[in-house]
């Protein structure tokens, strides 16, 4: 039934229609967080979680994504050459992350379509789905314990975070088993974050119809099962076969398919597609960069000044 969790499912197809035209002829999961791809630190994720099997679903802009995770010999000829050692770790680093496989989506139908396309690569076993454009702050913390609490309980799991009610229509939104009035919460000594049952999801509910302000983000620990409901799922919301849907059903099945469970992430996560997200990713991640850090904390310390005398004068 539950298994060790090797494998991880990287969509990467998505039209990042949110960042034209910067993401016209690239991806945008290849737009650079200060001086990495943001694919490169969900693929670091995956490795800090023990995840060894890497399957990227990708678009009709896939060369860049491919190209950054394979070696380029002529460049590192040239770094070596010029004793540019830093950097050329830092080049050969990304081709020895992990074992990477590539798959086209084909037509981009949807993230349950893309989660479908693995369904021969991951075969029977459990499996984690890494969104590529999302970026959490903790690294693979998060995805250590979502494969820990899938084990414990066999339930899939997914990641969600509260969210201001104004804002669930933007997320897939979780209703949570409720028992004497609370939620039903994953009971056990050494669970970090709270991790309540689901009963069911909806996506992008209005204000008004949320079950709850929990919205999902972009990490999943799934049960092969998923693909058997994805295959009958037909599309849904904007024409696309949502992975919500799917996941509605294990909810709603947890007697035979194990049901699902959401842990709360208290950290912060950054969805890279989304141009506000994106720049707060840059500005915490350039903060905490060795080489830049320092000089970018005091340039924003100026700046924020700058700007408060302005409103200031203004006022
Ligand atoms: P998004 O909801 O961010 O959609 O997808 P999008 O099309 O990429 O971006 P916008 O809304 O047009 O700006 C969430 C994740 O699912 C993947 C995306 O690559 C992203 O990682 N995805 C989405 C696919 O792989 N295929 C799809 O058909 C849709």
């Amino acid at each position: 039934m539950t298994s060790r969790v090797t494998k991880a499912l990287i969509p990467a197809a998505g039209l990042g229609t949110r960042f034209l035209p910067a993401t016209k002829a690239i991806p945008k999961e290849m737009l650079p967080v200060v001086d990495k791809p943001a694919i490169q630190y969900v693929v670091e994720e995956a490795v800090q979680a023990h995840l060894t099997d890497l399957l990227m679903v990708t678009g009709r802009n896939k060369t860049p994504l491919e190209n950054h995770f394979d070696r380029v010999p002529a460049l590192e000829d040239a770094l070596e050459a010029r004793g540019k050692e830093s950097l050329l770790d830092a080049v050969r680093r990304t081709s020895e992350l992990a074992d990477v496989h590539y798959l086209r989506q084909g037509d981009p139908l949807g993230l349950g379509h893309a989660v479908l396309r693995a369904k021969q690569h991951v075969g029977e076993e459990s499996f984690a789905v890494l969104l590529g454009d999302d970026i959490i702050q903790s690294g693979g913390e998060l995805l250590r314990e979502m494969i820990a609490l899938h084990v414990r309980t066999g339930a899939s799991v997914i990641a969600v975070q509260e969210v201001p009610m104004e804002q669930v229509s933007s997320y897939g939104v979780v209703a949570p088993h409720i028992v004497d009035g609370s939620a039903e919460a994953v009971v056990g000594d050494d669970i970090p974050w709270p991790s309540v049952w689901v009963d069911g999801l909806v996506e992008k509910p209005a204000a008004g119809e949320a079950p709850s302000n929990l919205a999902i983000i972009g990490r999943y620990v799934l049960r092969p099962e998923v693909f058997e409901v994805l295959e009958r799922t037909s599309p849904g919301r904007g024409g696309e076969i949502q992975l919500t849907d799917a996941l509605q059903e294990l909810a709603a099945r947890r007697d035979e398919l194990g049901g699902v469970v959401a842990v709360v992430y208290p950290g912060r996560r950054y969805d890279t597609g989304n141009k506000l997200d994106y720049l707060k990713a840059n500005i915490e991640f350039a903060v905490a960069h060795p080489e830049i850090g320092g000089a970018v904390r005091e340039w924003l310390g100026e700046y924020a000044g700058a700007l408060a005398a302005e409103g200031g004068a203004r006022g």
